[in-house]
């Protein structure tokens, strides 16, 4: 099966430096053995997206409205980002839920509206490091599940990725034990299954790097990878695929 590798780029770049990335990664990755997708910020979406038209690197935002249409000031609507190529979104980002008060309620009408705009949904789950430090990974890795995907009776295999990313690694240049990640990661594909009756891939994100990627990739759970700063580098990130 494909690895699936997708590129955060966050709010890291500015528009010129978004379009040389794209450009750069599409020189040179002419094909790839991995699904490869990256997620700009909306102003260079489009943009990005006629750059990698003619490559295999798809398009990916790193949030939509929960609406597909209506009075949401400031949203952007699912149905939009599909009219311009974008096919996977990311949803409930650690950053979001404690930066944007995005709530669990918010995240499954999220899920409901990209899965109607025929959107691959990316959910992020995570626990803290206090709640780690609790032994409470599982418990709240189950419950941001149970929220995300109450409800959602349109999961497909290939319509939603699980990206479990402890929020205690993100951006801090610690990683997680991929084993202890390895495992955890079957105990989502298996609470997904216990929910949906479907078995969807895991992917990992939190510091992933060109030095320990390789260590993630080989555990047989791992389905692939959610990369915030080693994206950021076409160098870098061309090592990951
Ligand atoms: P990082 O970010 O690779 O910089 O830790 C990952 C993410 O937040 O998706």
């Amino acid at each position: 099966m494909k690895k699936i590798i997708i590129a955060n780029w966050k709010m890291q770049l500015n528009r010129v430096e978004s379009l040389e990335l794209a450009k750069e990664i599409k020189k040179r990755v002419k094909n790839s053995q991995a699904e490869i997708v990256v997620c700009p910020d909306f102003l260079v979406l489009a943009d990005v997206s006629k750059i990698l038209k003619s490559s295999p690197i798809k398009i990916g935002s790193q949030d939509c409205a929960f609406l597909d249409k209506g009075a949401l000031t400031g949203e952007v609507s699912p149905n939009n980002l599909k009219e311009l190529g974008v096919e996977y979104v990311l949803i409930g980002h650690s950053e979001r839920r404690s930066q944007m008060s995005e709530s669990g309620i918010i995240i499954n009408k999220k899920i409901k509206a990209a899965l109607r705009s025929d959107l691959v949904s990316v959910l992020c789950v995570g626990e803290s490091l206090s709640e780690k430090e609790a032994g409470k990974t599982k418990k709240v890795l189950l419950s941001q599940l149970k929220e995300a995907l109450s409800g959602v009776d349109s999961i497909k295999k290939n319509n939603l990725i699980i990206a479990y990313e402890p929020i205690w690694a993100i951006g801090t240049g610690v990683t997680i034990n991929p084993k202890i990640a390895n495992e955890i990661h079957g105990f989502l594909v298996d609470q997904v299954y216990k929910i949906s009756n479907k078995k969807v891939n895991v992917i990992y994100g939190g510091s992933v790097n060109e030095m320990n990627y390789i260590n993630f990739l080989c555990q047989d759970k791992i389905s692939g990878l959610l990369v915030g700063g080693a994206s950021l580098k076409a160098d870098s990130f061309i090592k990951l695929i």
